[in-house]
């Protein structure tokens, strides 16, 4: 198939550009590097030993989206672009809500009009709002509890929409949990600007020397000892998880909403202590405050995925600690 990337120089779109020309796919990225840097492309075209063919668009424009579309003749789409972090929403509400539900709908309306039938969605394990039950099943209640989740939300409901009114239609919705680990080359990973907010990247800044400590937030939570357990997968596996996805679109009508994660928690100090194993490296911490409207736990039940995608995730903790800081340290 011939494929579109949006936002496929991110983290998760670099990482899955990789897999689908494994997997003898063609691909174009499409990204306007809000969240990324042009020398991500040249990473991948080293990995891939090709050039491979990259668009600079902002999918919020829809003449330069819908001329996208009508010059290059796509089969499918992977919808990454987006804007992602969870704090900046609630202070950029009306930017989070414009990026993430425009690009969207110019999307389906380009593939409505140029006839590009398949699409998978990034969307995010944050739609299950505070679970009142684990492991997660796709069938469960979803609620959000800042502007980012309602974005994700929100797409969920209009691909729905747009399926329900178009026979011609497949869309896989991927709700994904906690992304971490890197490529095995250490060319790319995952780069944030500035201190970040999640777990793995605050880790390697600490490991590094970038930050003086970690901040564990919270140890008096309902765990096995205390601190925050979640569903870490490596970026790899999900990466794979989208050739699945993205195949079974094209053999299906429909929606299909799939979790991808490895169905097993690991804690706030499982990870700390696993990277400082693993890697021969000290990560200072010291136990803060609980961050305000975090759960104490979360991860997947990836039965349905396993069962109708015959994808599951194989990489383990100390492999994606690994390769976290193998692309760390270089970069
Ligand atoms: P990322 O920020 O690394 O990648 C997103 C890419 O989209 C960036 O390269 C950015 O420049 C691009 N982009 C954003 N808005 C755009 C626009 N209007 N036009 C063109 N390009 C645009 O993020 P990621 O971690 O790779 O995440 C990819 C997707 O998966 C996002 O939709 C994100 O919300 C979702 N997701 C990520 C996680 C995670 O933990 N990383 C978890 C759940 C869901
Ligand atoms: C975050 C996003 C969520 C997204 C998910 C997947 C927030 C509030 N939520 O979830 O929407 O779907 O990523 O990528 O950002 N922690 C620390 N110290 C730190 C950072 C994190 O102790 O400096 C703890 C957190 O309390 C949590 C765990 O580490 O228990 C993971 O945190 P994080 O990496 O931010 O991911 P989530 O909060 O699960």
């Amino acid at each position: 198939m011939k494929i579109l990337l949006t936002g496929g120089a991110g983290y998760i779109g670099s990482h899955t550009a990789i897999e689908l020309k494994k997997a003898g796919h063609e691909i174009v990225i499409g990204d306007n590097f809000s969240n990324s840097k042009p020398d991500v492309l040249e990473k991948i075209n080293q990995i891939v030993g090709q050039k491979i063919e990259f668009h600079e668009i902002d999918f919020t424009n829809q003449n330069d989206t819908l001329k996208l579309f009508e010059e290059c003749h796509f089969d499918a789409v992977i919808h990454f672009a987006g804007l992602k972090a969870v704090g900046e929403s609630c202070t950029m509400p009306i930017e989070y809500y414009k990026n993430n539900i425009d690009s969207t709908l110019n999307i389906v309306e380009a593939m409505k009009k140029y006839d590009v039938n398949n699409l998978v969605f990034s969307s995010s394990a944050t739609v299950y709002g505070i679970p009142k039950k684990l492991p997660l099943k796709e069938g469960m209640p979803t609620s959000c509890t800042n502007p980012y989740g309602w974005t994700k939300l929100m797409n969920e409901q209009i691909l729905t929409d747009v399926t329900r009114a178009n026979p011609k239609f497949s869309v896989v919705l991927l709700r994904y949990f906690n992304p971490i680990g890197a490529h095995e080359s250490g060319l790319i990973g995952e780069d944030p600007n500035g201190i970040p907010n999640n777990l793995m990247p605050y880790i390697t800044k600490v490991a590094k020397g970038v930050l003086p400590e970690l901040n564990v937030f919270g140890n008096d939570y309902p765990t096995k000892d205390g601190t925050g357990v979640r569903d870490y997968i490596h970026v790899v596996d999900l990466a794979k998880g989208h050739v699945d996805a993205i195949e079974y679109a094209e053999k299906h009508r429909g929606v299909e909403i799939f979790n991808l994660g490895t169905g097993v928690g690991y804690s706030v100090l499982d990870i700390v202590n696993t990277f400082s194993r693993v890697n021969n490296i000290k990560v200072p911490y010291r136990i803060a405050e609980r961050r305000d409207g975090d759960v104490a736990e979360c991860y997947a039940d990836a039965g349905k995925a396993r069962e109708v995608l015959n994808w599951s995730a194989t990489k383990t903790l100390d492999d994606m600690c690994k390769d976290s800081w193998n692309f760390a340290k270089n970069n």
